[in-house]
């Protein structure tokens, strides 16, 4: 059985069409990223996933189970970190994990796992208004694991990161990725991003699939790497941080 499964699905804003035909297939333990530019579709797509929206037409199963008749067992192995996490700026990175904690009446030893895995070991008694960006984004991570999820969503984890900040977020979900145990989804318009942490991509943009298949399944003579797959699909270019444009 996939962990996700997503065929056709489709919605619209008024009359913006934001995702149009979305579909994957994902096994246990692989990594998935959405790739494509702002306005591509990315985030609503993974907010389908997430039971926070709901598609206009098409369907989505994980584990499975959907959002309408299994929200309660879904809520269970599902862990997700939304393009801007908000924390209450006025506690600590530790008191904020034992809160989530104890939603999920999971032990302190947890916390303190998660704040080894996100390396925030040195941190864990600075106020989250205090943090700097990729502190932050390890501080959504670690809530958005404490729970060992089955299946996580992190939309947009590195961006705004500067390049240190993002490789250590990379190597934390490297080591996830070993661990097996997490199927994850992320959205990215970093090709990079893509490219080192993914199994499966699924370029988008205007809301429509434009490729997808495993890296090496992706690329050719003529498309060397993502960047000039992309190019080629879109007539689109990349700027000099290797955003696509
Ligand atoms: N709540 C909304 N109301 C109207 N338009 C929206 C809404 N959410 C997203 N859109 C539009 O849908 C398109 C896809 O947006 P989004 O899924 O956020 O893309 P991405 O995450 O790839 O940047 C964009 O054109 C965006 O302006
Ligand atoms: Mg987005």
């Amino acid at each position: 059985m996939f962990q996700i499964e997503v065929n056709n699905v489709h919605k619209s804003f008024k009359n913006v069409k934001a995702v149009q035909g979305i579909s994957l297939a994902i096994p246990a333990g692989q990594f998935t990223a959405l790739l494509g530019p702002n306005g591509a579709g990315k985030t609503t797509t993974v907010e389908m996933m997430e039971g926070l929206k709901k598609p206009d037409q098409g369907e989505i199963l994980l584990q499975g189970m959907n959002w309408q008749k299994h929200e309660k067992d879904l809520r269970k192995i599902i862990g997700l970190s939304l393009q801007e996490t908000r924390f209450s700026e006025k506690l600590s990175i530790r008191e904020t994990l034992r809160l989530f904690a104890s939603f999920f009446d999971l032990e302190d030893v947890r916390v303190n796992e998660v704040i080894a895995l996100t390396g925030l070991e040195s941190k864990s008694k600075a106020m989250v208004g205090t943090l700097s960006g990729g502190q932050r984004q390890r501080l959504a991570l670690a809530t958005a694991i404490l729970n060992r999820p089955q299946i996580l969503f992190l939309d947009e984890p590195t961006t705004g990161l500067d390049p240190h900040s993002r490789l250590d977020l990379w190597n934390i979900l490297k080591t996830l990725k070993d661990q097996g145990e997490t199927t994850l989804i992320l959205t990215t318009h970093y090709m990079e991003e893509a490219e080192s942490l993914c199994d499966y991509i699924i370029i988008i943009d205007e809301g429509k699939t434009l490729k997808e298949g495993r890296l090496a399944d992706l690329l050719d003579e003529n498309s060397r790497n993502l960047d000039e797959l992309f190019i080629n699909l879109t007539g689109k270019t990349l700027n000099a941080k290797n955003e696509i444009l």
